[in-house]
């Protein structure tokens, strides 16, 4: 073991791993890793903060990067501050809670002008100021809780020889865990009162006797529990998900919820039968009130089932959708493609705008979500097209001609980013403008890249967190021909 410090370095080339550094950590890479520099070895360290100085012991050592676990904090950050949630660190929900929340937004956005850079090629970009989130804490809408037998022991604990004893836990995968929960006593993520939701549902699968579903040998019952709050009505909707349906015990979880949470304006009990951990209801059997919450955004409602797919920071949502529809500045004689729909809340909220909006989307859920969001909007000039769009958009003539030519595309695929495929249809789709959404600085890179080297000029970028605390951003760009 040989041991380096800024003070007194080792020659970076014969770092190697097990080694001890002293390291300044100067910024956060895409993920939320430190990164720190040493001499010109590039050396990335897990939970560390910009502005840190560390002791890290290297871990993995490659020819021009390393990665290394952190050791100690030697000198703390001004930008660090105290993890509000004693859950911080083992839990996967918040990565970043103990960065200031100014720090964390200057950080992401740092991290969308490099990959632009050098991803995309795009080295003079100017970014447009991030828009922060308005709640940083309580920002969602919604949070699925797992039930696992076995909880996630903190270090402390273990050191005390407690051991991981199987039983019925209820909460957030630990970091790192497929099977492990942290037997959840606070999340700041979803409003107060779901933490006092979280420990009744406990309590009532404890007191039920029945044991958490297994999905190896698929014995057990218990399974997830989806919480959602509707942030403008403030109505929340609880699904307690099982392996099978159990009539006296959905009556006896009805009346004990009911009575002592009269918030609850949806009560459901659901059954799914699937080994995949998603939180889907196959079947519901509503208990109580409705099956679904009312959430607007802007002036739009919708109402909000167990599995809808919906945006789950609604307050910052508006201010995205914003951003888009300013951006997209759709005129009334214009047609709107909107790439990726989902629920077509996008396409809703550009429809007043335009002639004609087609949204695409591959899950049929969300296509009927949409095309019911937009009855019930008395919006009449979407329409909504089921299918993947590697396939969709190949045939260009077919395509204009069921749609007519497209003039604005809107386009918010998922973390992957686009097929090259989609990309190339795009191109001859020849939209005026496109206004790309992501959540991913990486693949936006690369897709902006194609569509610049198709005849597209970029414009306007600008970070937009969804997501305090976490290491995700979403960003919104602007093209033109
Ligand atoms: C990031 S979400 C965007 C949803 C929507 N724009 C919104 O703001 O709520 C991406 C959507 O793309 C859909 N999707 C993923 N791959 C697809 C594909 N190959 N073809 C069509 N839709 C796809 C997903 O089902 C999901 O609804």
């Amino acid at each position: 073991m040989q041991e380096g410090t800024s003070s007194n370095p080792l020659p970076a080339s014969t770092v190697k791993r097990r080694d001890i550094l002293t390291l300044n950590i100067d910024r956060l890479a895409y993920g939320g890793a430190g990164v720190a520099r040493y001499q010109d070895l590039v050396i990335f360290v897990e939970q560390a903060l910009p502005g840190q100085q560390v002791q890290v012991c290297i871990s993995k050592k490659k020819k021009n990067f390393a990665e290394a676990r952190l050791l100690a904090v030697i000198k703390p950050s001004p930008v660090q501050r105290q993890p509000v949630c004693r859950h911080f660190g083992p839990c996967g929900g918040c990565a970043l809670q103990n960065l200031s929340y100014t720090a964390q937004v200057e950080e992401k956005t740092r991290q969308v002008a490099e990959s632009l850079k050098h991803l995309g090629g795009f080295p003079d970009v100017v970014l447009e100021p991030a828009l922060g989130s308005p709640e940083q804490f309580f920002y969602r809408n919604k949070m699925e809780f797992s039930f696992s037998e076995y909880r996630y022991v903190p270090q402390e604990e273990l050191n005390l020889g407690l051991m991981a004893e199987p039983g019925l836990f209820l909460g957030l995968h630990a970091k790192g865990f497929y099977n492990k929960v942290i037997d959840l006593q606070e999340c700041h993520l979803l409003a107060p009162l779901s933490n006092d939701l979280v420990a009744a549902v406990r309590r009532f699968a404890l007191a039920s006797g029945k044991t958490v579903f297994n999905a190896q040998t698929g014995a057990g019952l218990w399974r997830f529990l989806v919480i959602r709050h509707a942030k403008h009505s403030g109505e929340w909707l609880v699904n307690l998900v099982a392996s099978e349906y159990d009539g006296e015990l959905a009556q006896r979880f009805k009346h004990e919820m009911v009575e002592r949470f009269p918030q609850i304006t949806s009560l459901l009990f659901s059954t799914t039968r699937s080994r995949a951990g998603v939180a889907f209801s196959e079947k519901e059997y509503l208990l109580h009130g409705r099956s679904f919450i009312r959430e607007t955004i802007g002036p739009l409602g919708f109402n909000i089932s167990s599995n809808s797919f919906f945006q789950t920071n609604s307050l910052q949502t508006e201010r995205l959708y914003a951003v888009v529809k300013e951006w997209a500045a759709v005129q009334a004689h214009e047609t709107v493609f909107d790439l990726y729909c989902g629920a077509g809340t996008i396409s809703l909220t550009v429809a007043s705008q335009a002639k004609r909006v087609i949204g695409f989307e591959s899950v049929a859920a969300a296509v009927a979500d949409a095309r019911r969001n937009a009855l019930e909007n008395h919006i009449d000039n979407c329409d909504f097209v089921l299918g993947d769009l590697r396939d969709q958009l190949d045939d260009t003539a077919a395509v204009t001609s069921a749609w007519g030519s497209v003039d604005v595309m809107i386009i918010d695929p998922p973390r992957a980013g686009m097929h090259r495929k989609t990309v190339q249809a795009i191109l001859r789709l020849q939209p005026k403008r496109i206004i790309h959404v992501s959540c991913n600085p990486t693949s936006l890179a690369r897709d902006l890249k194609l569509l610049c080297e198709g005849g597209y000029r970029l414009g306007r970028v600008k970070p937009v967190d969804m997501f305090p605390h976490t290491t995700h951003i979403e960003i919104v760009a602007e093209l033109t021909r």
